[in-house]
């Protein structure tokens, strides 16, 4: 291992990279034509936000697509088609991102926190003896940093409980578990396509499901005026009727400039998953060999898409974890860590969500106090996965030395 001590890493890893040509010139095309709302009222439109849901839709193998104007508005719509009403229980695990019990408290709903297990999973006893007490009806399961848990346990369990399962992708697009798409597991899957997820249109959403009377919901809180007929991916007329002039139009459209960028990068999803893994493989591979780093096994039946890294520190305390992170952000290793007693940039603890009634995790918190994460840039080389295990284990040495 090199034992440079000014060794630094030359790469930016939150750096989202440019997008592809085609969805600069494409957007060019489009803005000279001026049509950036998604429904025209004009001849010869446009129907970029229709055709990247019926795209997406296809993609992951649902019925049904619908766009937003972000991630935690697909999720938000997702509690509300799945019935959440002013007070409502609803379980969601508890090692998450703002945006979810945001969004749960946007739809009227209370967070009822799930702890997780050492696989950064939803924990699943923990899970069933809430379902019970809490008599929710709503599960809401973010596959945190691309983290899946065992689906087939996790229907089982919201099957024998009346729960129905909202996903979170989030952080899985591409990402399947035994040979599904996540977001196809339960009534409806949500994702984002904010700037660091894996496909980048600054901000947006889309929500997937099967269910026709779900969808038209969807379609019609979305903001959809009287024009949803331009969708592509619709049910009929007739599913319409029984909702229209009942469903608010709460204005969450996504927009088609958003949509026309994201239709060239959504054609890419497949080879941009690859090279995340094969990146996260690289670091893996070198972390797990550091002293005092532990990287959580995946499991068989999950095909993640890894553009980020999560691993445990064994031994350090707060201080030194503080100090440890500091000094790699220094050398250009950006490592967020969970275990902050505040809430800083994109990361934060359920603790810091005051909002929520007081709920404990001891499970949560301990494991969380460890844990580092690190995105993953598609152009990262082999080299700089190198440079990071260096600079890692080279901070880290300072602790055992002491
Ligand atoms: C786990 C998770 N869920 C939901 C969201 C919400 O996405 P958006 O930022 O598009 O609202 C995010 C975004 O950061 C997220 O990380």
């Amino acid at each position: 291992m090199n034992d440079d001590s000014t060794l630094k890493l030359d790469l930016d890893l939150s750096d989202p990279g440019p997008l592809p040509e085609e969805a600069i010139e494409g957007a060019a095309a489009l803005m000279r034509t001026g049509r950036l709302h998604r429904y025209g009222e004009y001849s010869g439109s446009e129907p970029h936000a229709a055709l990247l849901e019926q795209e997406f839709a296809a993609s992951v193998g649902s019925r049904y697509a619908v766009g937003f104007n972000s991630g935690g508005c697909a999720i938000f719509i997702g509690l509300k088609i799945a019935g959440v009403q002013h007070g409502d229980k609803v379980l969601v695990n508890a090692f998450n991102l703002a945006p979810v019990p945001g969004a749960i408290n946007h739809a009227g709903g209370e967070a009822v926190l799930v702890e997780i297990n050492d696989d950064y999973c939803i924990d699943l006893d923990d899970l069933e003896r809430k379902a019970v007490a809490s008599g929710a009806k709503v599960l809401l399961l973010t596959h945190m940093r691309g983290h899946i848990a065992d689906m087939d346990a996790i229907v089982n369990l919201c099957e024998k409980h009346g729960l129905k399962l909202v996903e979170d992708c989030a952080h899985t697009m591409g990402a399947k578990w035994g040979g599904t798409f996540t977001g196809r597991f339960g009534i409806a899957g949500c994702f984002s396509t904010q700037t660091f997820k894996h496909i980048n249109s600054g901000e947006g959403g889309l929500l997937v499901t099967d269910d026709e009377e779900l969808a038209a919901q969807a379609i019609l809180y979305s903001g959809s005026y009287m024009l949803y007929d331009q969708h592509e991916s619709k049910p009929s007329q007739a599913v319409f009727d029984k909702f229209k002039g009942r469903v608010p139009n709460y204005s969450l459209r996504m927009s088609n400039l958003v949509a026309c960028i994201l239709r060239p990068q959504l054609r890419e999803i497949t080879q941009r998953g690859e090279l995340w893994n094969r990146n996260y493989d690289w670091l893996a591979q070198r972390l797990e060999k550091i002293d005092g780093v532990s990287v959580p096994q995946r499991g068989a039946q999950e095909f993640y898409v890894a553009s980020s890294i999560q691993f445990d520190l064994d031994g350090l305390d707060e201080a030194q974890t503080e100090q440890f992170i500091d000094a790699c952000c220094e050398r250009g290793v950006a490592i967020k860590w969970f275990g902050r007693a505040a809430a800083m940039g994109y990361t934060s603890l359920y603790q810091h969500w005051e909002y929520l009634s007081p709920q404990d995790l001891p499970q949560t918190r301990n494991i969380l106090r460890n844990t580092c994460d690190m995105r993953i840039p598609l152009n990262l080389s082999e080299a700089n996965c190198g440079t990071i295990a260096a600079i890692i284990s080279q901070e880290l040495r300072r602790y055992r030395h002491q």
